[in-house]
């Protein structure tokens, strides 16, 4: 048994520099081969991608895919701890699972940031003891040996490690689409916001080699995948801890020539967007514009507080640099409301900077207290009541804006990459504008998986309505 250590979390190596290796194939015990299993994966896209990677090793040891949990032998939560609801949502669905469990002889497991947390760890051991395994972010290529030695050992199995991360090339995968693939990047973070978990549960800022990455797009391209999605807690980062003259820009450019149609990457940490990106962005063909761009707070004091190393005027700066360089570009952000010690007039400043931005789209959230970072020491002493009405009115100033920017394409023919059938309306299809808006299309014919051209008809908050132009 392995527990995790939020000291041992928070160190960095000297050299910062990780180890990588290839991953090994270890065969599952022989009672899982021919059998099903069912994976639910919270969180980020980063949590997502791991997902894949647990489905893709699994399904190499012979195991076939359930969406329906009754019939698995093997359920497994790939699980986020950002915020509490996360956990809720956990521990609520555990309960579900246990039902099961009294009817069926199934094997539950844990893994992803919530294993992370000792305190998660210790609240398992004590009362979840029917979770047969847990491992962490950082031996998620081990899996087949934790989930062997839960099985041979007929013992809850807790293999979870602190340290600054290395990192697994060649894991299988099995990806949830065909069309559009994530490709990590870089993994980790060492921004240590106040606020956030993440730098403790996914380990040390590190950057994977430009050539894998270049070399796995050509493959994804090869398999005729039409989109890849850069992935990385903060991407504008990349290359930093590895390279001295090989950055995020180079790597937009090295990706471009290998004409794959499009390129994305999630997500920007303002503190390190320099004008060469914003360059690469606008001159290379194939990389959309489309940004992410967290701002979390619009007043100085707040930025502050979160460590966040730029002021309101910094962000905006670079704001309009980038409307002003990157031509059609959507810019998207992420808010925390009700930070420790954020007065109505730091809200109000988060709201001012919400309307000089005119975002086009929001994630809006309440600041949750996470176990260990610096923050949850804070003295919070704004109601819970207050913070709810301040999210109220955020997100109403964010939809305004949001369907505005919606708004401005109504008429337009945009360019669509089409991903699957419509969620809500089956008869049409669905897909992402160049600038990662949400069409749903009417068409005669089957256009998954072909970039179209879209005449947008009706424009929502959330959404855009069209059809397909010859
Ligand atoms: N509480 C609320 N929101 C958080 N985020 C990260 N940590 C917290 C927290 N402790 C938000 C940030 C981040 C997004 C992924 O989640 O806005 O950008
Ligand atoms: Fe959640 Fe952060 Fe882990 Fe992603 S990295 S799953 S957002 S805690």
């Amino acid at each position: 048994m392995h527990l995790p250590d939020m000291i041992e979390a928070k160190k960095r190596t000297k050299t910062n520099e990780a180890n990588i290796y290839d991953y090994v194939f270890t065969k599952i015990d022989e009672s899982l081969v021919g059998k099903k299993y069912f994976v639910r994966t919270y969180g980020c896209q980063m949590n997502e991608h791991d997902g894949e990677r647990i489905k893709g090793v699994l399904e190499s040891e012979g195991l076939t895919e359930t969406d329906n949990i009754e019939e698995a032998s093997i359920v497994i939560l790939n699980t986020c701890a950002v915020r509490e609801n996360a956990h809720d949502k956990v521990f609520g669905y555990l309960g579900l699972v246990k039902k099961l469990k009294e009817t069926k002889n199934i094997l539950v497991g844990i893994c992803g940031c919530m294993p992370q947390e000792k305190s998660v760890c210790d609240l398992i051991m004590s009362k979840y003891k029917y979770v047969d395994f847990m491992f962490g972010t950082h031996n998620l290529d081990q899996m087949v040996n934790v989930i062997n030695e839960s099985i041979k050992n007929k013992k809850q199995e807790i293999e979870v490690y602190s340290m600054p991360g290395n990192i697994c090339e060649g894991m299988p995968e099995k990806k949830d689409s065909k069309i559009s693939a994530w490709v990590d990047i870089q993994l980790g973070c060492d921004k240590f916001c106040t606020y956030c978990i993440i730098p403790y549960t996914r380990g040390m800022q590190r950057s994977r080699r430009h050539e894998d990455i270049v070399k796995e797009v050509e493959e994804l391209k090869k398999q005729g995948y039409k989109e890849v999605t850069l992935l990385g807690q903060n991407v504008n980062a990349y290359g930093k801890d590895i390279y001295d003259d090989y950055n995020l820009a180079n790597l937009l450019r090295d990706v471009d020539k290998t004409g794959i149609d499009r390129i994305r990457f999630v997500t920007s940490h303002p503190w390190d967007f320099t004008d060469e990106m914003i360059n690469a962005i606008e001159e290379c063909p194939h990389v959309m514009p489309y940004i992410h761009l967290p701002i979390q707070a619009g007043s100085n004091k707040i930025l502050k507080l979160m460590n966040r190393s730029y002021t309101k005027e910094e962000y905006l700066n670079l704001y309009n640099k980038i409307r002003e360089k990157v031509a059609n570009s959507t810019i998207t952000t992420d808010i925390i409301v009700g930070f420790p010690g954020e007065t109505n007039e730091d809200f109000e400043e988060t709201l001012e900077m919400v309307d000089k931005c005119k975002f086009d789209g929001a994630y809006t959230f309440i600041y949750s207290p996470r176990e260990n970072t610096p923050a949850a020491k804070l003295k919070d002493d704004t109601p819970k009541e207050i913070k709810e009405e301040r999210l109220h009115r955020l997100n109403e100033k964010i939809n305004k804006y949001s369907n505005e920017s919606n708004q401005r394409l109504l008429g337009k023919i945009e360019e669509v990459l089409v991903l699957n059938i419509s969620e809500k309306d089956t008869s049409k299809y669905m897909g992402y504008t160049r600038g990662m808006k949400l069409v749903n299309i009417e068409s005669n014919e089957n256009i998954i998986g072909q970039i179209v051209n879209v005449e947008i008809t009706e424009a929502k908050s959330f959404s855009l309505d069209g059809k397909v132009v010859k």
